[in-house]
C-alpha cells in the first residue's frame, strides 16, 4: 500500500482537512495538500478535480476529499474516468466501498459527522484492502464500461 495521499478540501472542509492531515502524518503518509488553504469561499469541483486527475493518472493510489455535505466532492470526482469515490457517512460504508467497489477516493461531509468520526473513517478506509473477488472485480469493470 502506498503511504502517499493527496488530500483537498472547500472552505467548508478546511478545518476538517487540517486534522486529518495530521493524522495522515503521523500515520506516515506523505500528504499532498491541493487547497484550499483559508477559509474564504471557493468552488469544490476545481478542487475535486484536481484530485481526481492526480488518483487517475496514477500519481496517486488514494485521495481524500471533504466539503459540507461531501456530496459535491463526490458527484465532481466521479466525473473522471477512473475514479471510483465513495461518499461515507459512517465506519460500516468506509471498510464496504474498499472491499466491495475498490473506492480510490473518499469523500467526508465536515457538517454532516464529528471530526472524531471522520478520522475513525479516514483509519478504516485507508487500512482495508479490497476483497479482490471476482464478482466484484467484474462489477467494477462494468462501471468503467469495459464489460
Ligand atoms: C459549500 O457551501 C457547500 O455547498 C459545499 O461544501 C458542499 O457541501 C457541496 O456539495
Amino acid at each position: 500500500m502506498s503511504k502517499k495521499i493527496v488530500i483537498g478540501s472547500d472552505h467548508a472542509g478546511f478545518d476538517y482537512k487540517q486534522e486529518i492531515v495530521s493524522q495522515l502524518k503521523s500515520a506516515g503518509y506523505e500528504v499532498i495538500d491541493v487547497g484550499c488553504y483559508d477559509k474564504n469561499s471557493c468552488d469544490y469541483p476545481i478542487i475535486a478535480q484536481t484530485v481526481a486527475k492526480r488518483v487517475a493518472s496514477g500519481e496517486f493510489e488514494k485521495g481524500i476529499l471533504i466539503c459540507g455535505t461531501g456530496i459535491g466532492m463526490s458527484i465532481a470526482a466521479n466525473k473522471v474516468r477512473g475514479i471510483r469515490a465513495a461518499l461515507c457517512p459512517d465506519e460500516f460504508s468506509a471498510r464496504a466501498t474498499r472491499e466491495h467497489n475498490d473506492s480510490n477516493i473518499l469523500c467526508l461531509g465536515a457538517r454532516v459527522i464529528d471530526v472524531n468520526l471522520a478520522r475513525k473513517i479516514v483509519e478504516i478506509w485507508l487500512e482495508t484492502p479490497f476483497s479482490n473477488l471476482e464478482k466484484h472485480k467484474k462489477r467494477i469493470s462494468m462501471i468503467e464500461g469495459d464489460k
